[in-house]
Parts: structure tokens; C-alpha cells; sequence
């Protein structure tokens, strides 16, 4: 099964999208993560992208596609993933769906996160990532150690409240778009409530994944 998570900065992709692919037995990939990994690896594509996540922009379709090709035909997604933050532009959407086709297989969900712009700009603020893992925390202080895999927790530079709002601008210009896309190409897409207990909003999505 292919589920494409779609939602604002902050609104709980990362989060979700862990807990959703461990209740469905496949991976999550995250094209921020894979980013950031590289970021740290200092590969030169990586570099070439850093500056635009710095300041909240999207990094050019060509370099996610090319990372996406990757992923999609690697034995770990060969029963499927969970896509976290991968779409975010209509070529973008395009492009996946092309090379979906190509391994005979298609999106089967798209799952819309929607939480009111405060609360994402109140998540975002108060996150620290950990380093190693990228699990997102709340409320825990840059230099915890994570409680997953031991790591160090730490804020990410795109959460400084400029960049925040450039992301916010940037989702709604380029990102919403693939919504009204999606709906246009007939594609399933569910809209989940994030907002409330971490838990009860991985149930909502699992009950929108079996309608
Ligand atoms: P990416 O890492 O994907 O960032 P994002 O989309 O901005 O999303 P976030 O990771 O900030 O938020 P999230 O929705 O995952 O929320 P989270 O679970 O952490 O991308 C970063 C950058 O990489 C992009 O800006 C771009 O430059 C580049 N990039 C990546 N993919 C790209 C692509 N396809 N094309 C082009 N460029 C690309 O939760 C947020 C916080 O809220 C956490 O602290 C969490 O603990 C907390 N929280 C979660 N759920 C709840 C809840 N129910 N109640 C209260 N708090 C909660």
C-alpha cells in the first residue's frame, strides 16, 4: 500500500507517519529526513539543497524525484511506504505517480493533516528533533538525550520563526495546489482532524485508510 501524507509544516507527518507505517508493517520515507542525512553526510547535492531548507524553500523537483526513484525501487518498499512529505509540488505529484505506474503499483491514499496555522506555529517553535533518529519531541530541551535511540535532541535551523513563516507561505502557494490535483485526478484523499491526543488521530487515520 502507498499512502502519501500531505499537511502544513508542524502538522504531525513525522509523528503520524511513524506510527501509521509501524501499524501497517512498511516504511516511512521522509524526503526532510533523507535531506537532512545527506546534510550531515556533506554529499555535494545535499549541500547544493541545505540552503534552501535553511530558509524554508523547497528544494528543486528534480533532486526529490531523483531521491524518489531511489526509494521506490529499493527491496525495503516493495510492500509499500508510507511517503511523508514527498509531494509537495504537482510536478512533484506527477512525477511519483509516473514512476508508481512504471513498478505497476499507485498512490492508494492521500492523507490531509489539517491543524489551524497557531497551533503549527506553536508546535514548531517548541520542537526539538533528534539528531541521530529525527524523532520530533515537545517540550524536551536541545541536549536531551532521545528517548528512542539514545541520541542528542536538538532544534532544527528551519524552525527559527522566519523560516517558519516562509514555510507556511511556501505550503500554501506550492503544496495545496497537488490537494486540488489529486481530487481533479480522481485520487483517494482523506482529510484528518490532527488536532487532539497523538493517538487518537493515528486511529482516525487508520479508519481513513480502510474506507
Ligand atoms: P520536512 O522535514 O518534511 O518538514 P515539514 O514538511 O515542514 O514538516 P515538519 O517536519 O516541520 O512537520 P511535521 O508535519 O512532520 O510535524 P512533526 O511530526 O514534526 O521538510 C523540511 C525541508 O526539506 C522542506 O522545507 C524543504 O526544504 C525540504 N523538502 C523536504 N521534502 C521536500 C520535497 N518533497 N520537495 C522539496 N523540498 C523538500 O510535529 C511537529 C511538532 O508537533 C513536534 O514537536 C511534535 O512532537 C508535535 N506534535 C505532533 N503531533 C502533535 C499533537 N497531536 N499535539 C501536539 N503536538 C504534536
Amino acid at each position: 500500500m502507498i499512502v502519501v501524507l500531505l499537511g502544513p509544516p508542524g502538522a504531525g507527518k513525522g509523528t503520524q507517519g511513524e506510527r501509521i507505517a509501524a501499524r501497517l508493517g512498511i516504511p516511512k520515507i521522509a524526503t526532510g529526513d533523507v535531506l537532512r542525512a545527506a546534510v550531515r553526510d556533506e554529499t555535494e547535492q545535499a549541500l547544493a539543497a541545505k540552503e534552501f531548507m535553511d530558509r524554508g524553500d523547497l528544494v528543486p523537483d528534480s533532486v526529490i524525484l531523483g531521491m524518489m526513484k531511489d526509494v521506490l525501487s529499493s527491496p525495503d518498499a516493495a510492500k509499500g511506504a508510507v511517503l511523508d512529505g514527498v509531494v509537495r509540488t504537482v510536478p512533484q505529484a506527477e512525477g511519483l505517480t509516473m514512476m508508481l505506474a512504471e513498478l505497476g503499483k499507485k498512490v492508494d491514499k492521500f492523507l490531509l493533516f489539517d491543524v489551524p496555522e497557531n497551533e503549527l506555529v506553536m508546535r514548531l517553535g517548541g520542537r526539538t528533533v533528534c539528531g541521530t533518529c529525527q524523532t520530533p519531541y515537545r517540550g524536551l530541551e536541545p541536549g536531551t538525550a532521545c528517548e528512542k535511540c539514545g541520541g542528542t535532541l536538538e532544534r532544527r535551523k528551519d524552525d527559527e520563526p522566519e523560516s517558519i513563516r516562509t514555510r507556511l507561505h511556501v505550503y500554501e502557494a506550492q503544496t495545496e495546489p497537488v490537494i486540488e490535483w489529486a481530487e481533479e485526478n480522481k485520487m483517494s484523499v482523506e482529510r484528518i482532524d490532527a488536532t487532539g491526543p497523538v493517538e487518537e488521530i493515528t486511529n482516525r487515520a487508520m479508519r481513513a485508510l480502510e474506507k
